[in-house]
């Protein structure tokens, strides 16, 4: 059986903890989108994980964990991972693969992310700068792309990376005025990627494929979420891959007829990082008290979140375009306290009310939410272990959510921890 899981909203849903946990009924773990833009935390016990780039099943010593050929590799990140695996006893060796096609993130596209960002002033994208869009952007040009195979022949990469280098420096010259960056210090880099990594490094579409005929079971990890999709989410505010479940195959080339469940994670409220329209956002004392109960600050770079309600209207059509079966409910302990809690079930735009989500960002920009109000809950939920002794009002909100996404909420998230989790 292979499943997938993929984030409904801009991401930071909560969703290193359900694949961790679903991770315990399967062989094997693969990312297929992203980078380490991604920032997945998984607490197992007293450890805390902050994995970027390595899927999040990879707390479990019996898992086999693949980065498929979507993913840029960001060598340095990935060592450091390792490294603190390593350091908590837990090894990954024979049980990491990496594809030899997976393009990699060097120094230059992190520079070039920070220079960008900084050129836009107040119309900056807000990026991870982790040199994800530079990155992509090579790939796609194809001219200046270097991938994980890249690294079996150093002297092919050498030169290779003289011309992208000296092109690079004459851009960062002229347009930023930059100090050149050296071809040398990045090939040093390389040749110690290519001692580290060069053993993880093989064709995962072949091994995903095997796998699948002797009948191991995968479960696909989404990053960032559906709305963060270059293709199908809010434009120009995005992150640079197929995030949404629509990537799966194009990022592990596994075709999507051969997935067999899809779970969509979203929190019980909404949260995004970086520039670009949030209808429900509230910017207020709300989504102060929300940002503060669930620690809404970035994983990867520590920015505070934006926070707002529960947007019906954003995740039915996540649910839509990633044939989502059913939802995993994060963060419902976040809103305990609050008099009323609100759900977005519509938006008006011209007048008009719609309930189909406009991923565009010049119509998304304009619209209003229609909100349904249902009165809140005080008590405490962390120790909740079964639906029924949810307060009366926290079970009719995930009702409300059942009813306006159309989707079954068979998870809820009531605390960071594994234990802290109800199954429906
Ligand atoms: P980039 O992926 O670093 O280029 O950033 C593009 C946009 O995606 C920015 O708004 C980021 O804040 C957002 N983004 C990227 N990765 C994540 C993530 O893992 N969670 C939430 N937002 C993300």
């Amino acid at each position: 059986m292979n499943s997938c899981i993929v984030g409904l909203q801009w991401g930071d849903e909560g969703k290193g903890k359900i694949v961790d946990i679903l991770a315990d009924n399967c062989d094997i773990v693969v990312r297929y989108s992203g980078g380490a833009n991604a920032g997945h935390t998984v607490i197992v016990g007293n450890d805390r994980f902050a994995l970027h780039l390595l899927p999040s099943g990879a707390v479990r010593q019996n898992i086999v964990c693949v980065i498929t050929n979507a993913v840029v590799v960001d060598p340095e990140t990935l060592l450091k991972e390792i490294e603190t695996f390593q350091q908590k006893n837990i090894t990954l060796t024979d049980r990491l693969l990496i594809s030899e096609n997976a393009h990699i993130v060097l120094d230059y596209h992190k520079i070039e992310d920070q220079l960008r960002e900084e050129s836009l002033g107040k119309n900056k994208l807000g990026t991870t700068v982790r040199g994800i869009g530079p990155c992509y952007a090579d790939k796609v040009g194809r001219n200046h792309a270097l991938r994980m195979g890249d690294l079996r022949n150093l002297q092919n990469l050498r030169e290779k990376l003289q011309t992208i280098v000296e092109y690079k420096n004459k851009i960062f010259e002229a347009l930023y005025n930059t100090e050149p960056i050296s071809a040398d210090t990045i090939f040093k880099k390389c040749k110690s990627y290519a001692d580290k990594l060069l053993s993880f490094t093989t064709d995962t579409t072949e091994f995903l494929h095997k796998s699948i005929a002797d009948g191991k079971s995968i479960l696909f990890e989404g990053a960032q979420g559906t709305l963060l999709d270059i293709d199908h989410g809010t434009f120009p505010f995005v992150t640079s891959s197929n995030s949404s479940a629509l990537g799966i195959s194009a990022g592990s080339g596994v075709p999507v007829r051969m997935i067999d469940k899809f779970i969509g994670v979203a929190k019980a409220y909404t949260t995004r990082v970086g520039a670009g329209p949030f209808p429900t956002e509230q910017d207020n004392e709300i989504g102060q008290y929300i940002r503060d109960k669930g620690g809404e600050y970035g994983t990867t770079t520590g920015r505070p979140r934006r926070c707002g309600w529960f947007d019906a209207v954003a995740v039915s059509y996540s649910v839509t375009i990633g044939a989502i079966d059913s939802i995993a409910l994060m963060h419902l302990d976040t809103l305990s306290g609050l008099k009323d809690v609100n759900i977005c079930k519509a938006y008006k735009i011209n007048g008009k009310e719609t309930s189909f989500f406009p991923a565009n960002t010049n119509k998304l920009a304009r619209v209003s939410p229609v909100y349904e109000t249902i009165p809140g809950w005080q008590q405490d939920l962390t120790d909740v272990k079964d639906f029924h002794d949810l307060p009366n009002n926290a079970q009719n909100y995930i009702c409300r959510i059942e009813e306006t996404t159309g989707k079954p909420v068979t998870i809820i998230g009531v605390g960071p921890k594994r234990t802290q989790t109800i199954f429906r």
